[in-house]
Formats: C-alpha cells, structure tokens, sequence
C-alpha cells in the first residue's frame, strides 16, 4: 500500500549526515535539530508554534489538557476515525461524544455537530481524514465558545480555502507515523497552534510538566520529538510539497482510470480543499472479499478503518450501539484504501484497477 523505500533513497544522504552529527555532538534529546524542524514546519502549516512530542496520540491528549480540558468536559469526536482521536480525550481525562460523519466525504457532519452541542461540550475535533480538511469554517459558525481541536494526522499540506491544515483551528495535533504524508523512522508527532501560552504549556508537559528544571507544578509526560527523527522529518519536510504533488496526480490518475470503467466512484473532494491524498479510498460490495482477492492477487489494499469507533470493545461503556451512526458504519462495510505514495507509477495504477476490476466481476458472477 506504501513504498517507504521509495522516500528513504531519495533524502539517505542527507540523512546519514545528519545522524552522523547527532551522534557527533551527542545531543539526543533537543538538540538543534528540533528546534530548527519545528520552527520550519510551524511555517509550513503557518502557524506560530510546533511542539514536537512523541507521537500524534500524545499531541491530542496535550492538546486537550493543554487548553485545560478534563473531567466534566466533552469533546465532540467524529465516529469515523482511527481511535486515537478517542484516546488523546479520553486520557485526559474529558468525555467524547461521538457523531456521524458525512456520507460523501467521510468527514465530520456538521449538522451532526450542531445538533449535539450543549453547555459541557468544550470541544470538537474535526479529523481530517484521509488527507482533505474538514469543514473547519462551516463547523465554526455552529460552535459557539468551544475550541476546534484539528486531528491534523492524515492531512500534512492539505489546505482549507487555501489554509493549510493544523491552522484551521485553536490547536492541531499531527502524527508523522512512517507512513503518513510526511513521517518519521519510528513514532512522533506535533502540536501547532498559533496560542503561545498554550505551546508553553503543551510544551511542559511533554517535560514531566515542568516549566523549570526538577519544579513540577502538574502531572505531564516525557513525550518530546527526538533530535535523530528531527533530521528525518526535516529531510522530508523539504520534499513535502513535491511528493504531495506526486500523490495529487497519482490521484488524478486513479480518477480517471475509475471514471473510464464507471463502476467504481472516484473519492469526492469537497469543495474549496485541496486533497493531499494520505488514502485514496474508494467503496466496494463485499469489500472483505476484494480484499482478499486483491491481496492474493499481490496488490497491497488496506481498511481504513473496518470498525467503526462506537463498536470498538475499548468504547464499550459509553453504551453507544449498531445503527447509531449509519454513514459511519455504511462506509466501514465498504471502504477500501488503494495503493497511494508518491512514486506509484503509472502502470503500477493501471494493474490496481485492472486487478479490482476482475475482482469485482468475479465476486458479482
Ligand atoms: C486520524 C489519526 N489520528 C491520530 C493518529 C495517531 O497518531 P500516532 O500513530 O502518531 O500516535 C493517527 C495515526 O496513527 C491517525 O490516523
């Protein structure tokens, strides 16, 4: 489905020397090298601040303690979406309330939003899935006083009428997991924000929260952005906007392989974002089958995801049950996530559709 190996040859020697002159002057943990990586991509997502932490599941749970979030909140969640969008509420202690998401789009109902909001709702964390921003903007007219906390994880580059995920709100948190648009060589992540008491204060937690050395006034982590990963992810960062172009025709490739066959819809984009095409997702019936089919056949589809957040067991005591979010569960039978990277070649496409084609004539025959 990826092709890490790809991404690696192209920055190796960069990234060698870079690991070359950590080791050189030692400086593991916040050397340099962070700083100046998180001074560029604070830039590259115009906004004033990144904290670079550990992983994107630990920037969603300092997001929201970061804004002072916590027990007898709720933050809205959409209920598609990986569970870490969940977790980083939960372990802070605050309360999701889940909503359905768009049938077209996949991202979060704004209607569903509106409806749901009350007085103890904090919060709403759009996630930008699959690589195109939600409707931050429609969602701020129904929000009232609550913050907007983006789940900006699969959307590095993704811009909203022109804004670039991670700005769009009051707080983002990132992941650079390998495989995302612009990802580590182990776990990382960010949060950006444009609040400079808030980036203090993400930033002292992420160091046992700690504004100053051995006081620790609260609870926090040690969840910082390692100097070695810092030379990776800038590396890449100075590829980002070309490899996003790569998937962006890639996309435009798949779309009219699809568009000649007119049996599979191509994704839908909505209006006024430009995709950055984390996943390329389309629906079939029987998915489970194309799956294995397209698997035997040796091409590398993925789920993304097949259970819907409200059935997962870890979710159970909220009580919610099938048929509470039917778009969410309609498209959790039937997506399917199409090889996508930057280096895809063309007949490397052409074989995928070739290949889900026949797939789907013989689970229909
Ligand atoms: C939408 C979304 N949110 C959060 C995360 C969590 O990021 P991480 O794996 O870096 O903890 C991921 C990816 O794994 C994700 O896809």
């Amino acid at each position: 489905m990826v092709d890490l190996a790809w991404q690696h040859a192209q920055i190796a020697d960069e990234v060698m020397t870079g690991i070359d002159e950590v080791m050189r002057t030692t400086a593991f943990i916040q050397g340099p090298q962070v700083s100046t990586f998180e001074k560029h991509f604070a830039e590259f997502c115009d906004v004033a601040h990144c904290v670079g932490v550990s992983s994107g599941t630990d920037a969603l749970e300092m997001a929201v303690r970061g804004l002072g979030l916590g027990a007898g909140d709720v933050v809205i969640v959409p209920a598609n979406s990986f569970i870490a969008s969940t977790l980083g509420v939960i372990r802070a202690g605050a309360q999701v309330q889940l909503v359905d998401c768009d049938p077209e789009t996949y991202l979060i109902d704004v209607e569903a939003v509106e409806r749901a909001m009350g007085p103890e709702v904090k919060a709403v964390m759009p996630v930008h899935l699959f690589g195109q921003a939600a409707p931050v903007d429609q969602l701020s007219e129904v929000v009232g006083d609550a913050f907007i906390i983006e789940d900006a994880a699969q959307s590095q580059g993704a811009l909203r009428h022109g804004h670039p995920a991670g700005s769009l709100g009051s707080v983002a948190a990132t992941s650079f997991y390998p495989g995302k648009n612009i990802g580590a060589y182990g776990d990382a992540g960010a949060v950006l924000t444009d609040d400079d008491d808030l980036a203090q204060h993400v930033r002292n937690l992420g160091n046992w929260g700690s504004p100053q050395k051995y006081h620790h006034p609260e609870i926090g982590f040690n969840s910082r952005l390692d100097s070695i990963q810092a030379v990776v992810l800038g590396a890449k960062l100075r590829r980002l906007g070309d490899w996003n172009k790569l998937r962006q025709e890639a996309a435009g490739r798949y779309d009219e392989l699809l568009g000649e066959r007119g049996r599979v819809a191509p994704p839908t984009v909505l209006s006024g974002n430009e995709h950055v095409w984390h996943l390329y997702v389309v629906r079939v019936p029987n998915r489970d089958e194309a799956v294995s089919r397209m698997h035997e056949a040796g091409i590398g589809v993925g789920v993304h995801y097949p259970i819907p957040m409200h059935l997962q067991g870890a979710l159970s005591y909220m009580g919610y049950e099938a048929g509470d979010f039917p778009s969410t569960e309609a498209a959790a039978r039937e997506m399917l996530s199409l090889p996508m990277y930057p280096g895809i070649t063309a007949d490397q496409q052409s074989e995928v559709i070739d290949v889900l084609h026949r797939v789907l004539d013989l689970i229909e025959s």
